[in-house]
């Protein structure tokens, strides 16, 4: 028996779009201070993604990397499978076959990584071989990808997408039932840092000149309206963090791209509700349930008796100052909202059936054997 008082019972965070930085950039993020920032905002399953080093481009490397997180995640994790500028087709059609992921991400732009593809004929065959692709696209990068994804796919899920200008290309193919259709769905993701932060807040200071700088880099203010305005539509189906870690001397020392998320998604969201922008249904759908949907994690047979127990207990009414009030999890150390005074905070994390956050206490005892692989 669990008194909850007058808090608010739901299901676990699910987040599709996480850098956990394990292995090779373990200095910045690994998988279990990754997954105790997790449990601690109320994230209880974490997709993790493939700009690691070694890349995850191989059946070899993506096994290598859920055998790290088995042993040290205290969350539910799941992988997108990379596709190389080197073609890896192969690779690809072994790992869906063997279902350790159902998922590819390509980077059609510049970002943090060395995973840039850029020939044609290597995106018609990522397209051509997968189920759904995950794009890091940006600007006219989002109209080919809708164009592939119409062409040779079976899904596209745009990560990020950070404006007025991008998301309205989205947003149209999503209504087109040429560009959007059973076989070949189109999904939106948004970040909260797309939808609180813009360039106002970055060029504000010299320390977040520095500090607030990803990729896609933060738009206007009138972006951040179009976007909840979008959002309260329903044309967005997805709140992924793209939690991208670097350490705050990384961050000031130059520009480097990234930020932490998983720590503040949550409660930023909720904070949102207590100022009017969204609603709890809303909330619950972006985050939990479409997340589910698009991830097939509702389908997957036996896999599912673990998921009846992903539940979070919010505190809608706890006022607090995050980086001050709290400690970060993080290995990064540092967040963009600090200083930002919310109301409402995770108070309980329930996986699997298993306390692993109440009150501000950690339980990491029961560690890998415990939590679920996403295939
Ligand atoms: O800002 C970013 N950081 N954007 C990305 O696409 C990758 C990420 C990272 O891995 O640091
Ligand atoms: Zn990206
Ligand atoms: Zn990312
Ligand atoms: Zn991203």
């Amino acid at each position: 028996i669990i008194d909850v008082e007058e808090k608010l019972v739901m299901p676990g965070v699910i987040d599709v779009h996480t850098h956990m930085r394990e292995p090779g950039i373990t200095y910045k993020e690994d998988f279990a201070t990754g997954s105790r920032a997790c449990v601690k905002a109320g994230v209880t399953t974490f997709y993790d993604m493939p700009n690691t080093i070694p890349t995850t481009t191989t059946l070899k490397n993506l096994l290598e990397k859920k055998k790290l997180a088995g042993e040290k995640s205290i969350v539910n994790f799941g992988f997108h499978f990379g596709g190389s500028k080197n073609d890896n087709v192969e690779e690809i059609k072994k790992v869906l076959r063997n279902g350790e992921a159902n998922t590819v991400k390509i980077f059609m732009n510049v970002t943090t990584g060395e995973m840039l593809i850029e020939d044609d004929e290597v995106l018609k065959k990522v397209f051509g071989n997968s189920k759904l692709v995950l794009v890091h696209a940006e600007n006219e990068m989002i109209d080919k990808a809708i164009e592939l994804n119409k062409n040779y796919g079976k899904g596209l899920y745009v990560c990020h997408i950070p404006s007025e200008e991008e998301l309205k290309k989205v947003i149209n193919a999503k209504k087109n039932n040429e560009l959007n259709t059973k076989e070949h769905p189109v999904y939106a993701e948004v970040t909260p840092h797309h939808l609180f932060l813009n360039t106002e807040i970055r060029e504000s200071t010299e320390r977040n000149k520095m500090l607030l700088r990803m990729k896609p880099e933060l738009r206007e203010k009138s972006d951040n309206e179009f976007l909840w305005e979008a959002i309260n539509r329903g044309e967005v189906d997805t709140i992924g963090t793209d939690h991208a870690p670097h350490l705050i001397s990384e961050k000031l020392e130059k520009i480097t791209f990234g930020m932490p998320g998983v720590e503040t998604s949550l409660a930023l969201m909720i904070n949102a509700f207590n100022e009017g922008k969204i609603s709890l249904e809303a909330i619950q759908k972006l985050m939990c349930e479409n997340p589910a949907k698009i991830m097939k994690i509702e389908k997957r047979g036996k896999l599912q008796e673990g998921f009846f127990a992903d539940i979070i207990v919010v505190d809608t009414q706890k006022e607090w100052i995050v980086g001050v009030d709290d400690t970060i999890e993080s290995k990064c150390g540092w967040t963009p909202y600090e200083n930002w005074k919310l109301k409402g905070k995770n108070t309980m994390t329930i996986v699997n059936g298993k306390i692993v956050y109440e009150n501000g206490k950690i339980n990491d005892s029961h560690n890998g054997k415990e939590v679920n692989f996403l295939k």
